[in-house]
């Protein structure tokens, strides 16, 4: 059975101390719902430790926001694999816009990343999306096949839930603008008939979110579109009333 998936990604926000207590109010705010979707928090690096010994003894599951492709060695400052699992880290982020765009990460080390990180059983969320102006230009769907077809490109996919693709409009990344729940899924169902393609009838599990200003107000009617598998949410998720709010909304 697919899971929807909430996934609150909090960027380089929360000191260690602000971090425990969000984190705190996020478990106690869920552990009053019922609900069947998986729920994720994906803390900068500095706060992992602590966020992950809070959530023992939850249901609520531990991401990193980037990973490096190799496991160990002469890379200064980056974090492998193996060191986020050892961590505590079930899932990591990759790709996403605000790396591709600010720090020129490109498909060919988003696939790295995510072949490393399968290999070694993290799993992963990998993040496509287009810029406004390819949007007005109209390259929208062209845009996000190449980046999903190159983040798939001879992957060995054993276990389908435990990849996530993110579609995440970059205009309608921390701006308050956000897709209509129309436009989203269209994009959506390019991307399931895309995994379609590749791995056949087994891929309807894997998940394929939305990301991009989700808040409250709006996740009702994108979670209710058929190829909108969950949201990953950013501004939103650093307040734990609304993070809590959005899980209570798409686990209905
Ligand atoms: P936002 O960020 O919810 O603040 O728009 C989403 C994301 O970047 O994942």
């Amino acid at each position: 059975m697919k899971r929807n998936m909430i996934a609150g990604n909090w960027k380089m926000n929360m000191l260690r101390h602000e971090a425990s207590e969000l984190t705190q109010n996020i478990i106690s705010g869920v552990a009053a719902l019922t609900h069947d979707i998986d729920i994720l928090l994906a803390p900068p690096y500095t706060s992992l430790d602590i966020v992950r010994e809070l959530l023992n003894n939850t249901e609520i599951k531990l991401a990193a926001q980037d990973v490096f492709w190799e496991d160990r060695g002469a890379y200064t400052g980056e974090i492998s694999p193996a060191m986020l699992i050892d961590a505590g880290c079930e899932w990591t982020i990759i790709g996403h816009s605000e790396r591709r765009g600010i720090l020129g990460e490109t498909d060919s080390v988003v696939r790295k990343k995510i072949k490393a990180s399968l290999e070694d059983g993290l799993n992963v969320i990998v993040c496509v999306g287009e810029t406004l102006e390819q949007r007005e230009e109209g390259k929208t769907i062209q845009i996000v096949t190449s980046q999903v077809e190159s983040a798939l490109k001879d992957l060995e996919l054993n276990d389908m839930a435990s990849f996530v693709i993110a579609y995440e409009p970059i205009w309608a990344i921390g701006t308050g603008k956000n897709a209509t729940p129309e436009e989203a899924e269209h994009v959506h169902a390019t991307i399931r008939e895309i995994t379609g393609n590749i791995f056949g009838q087994d891929s309807e599990l894997i998940r394929i979110i939305y990301g991009g200003s989700v808040n409250v107000d709006n996740i009702e009617e994108l979670i209710n579109m058929d190829n909108i598998d969950g949201a990953l949410i950013g501004g939103a998720g650093l307040n734990a009333d609304s993070f809590v709010s959005i899980v209570k909304i798409a686990g209905e």
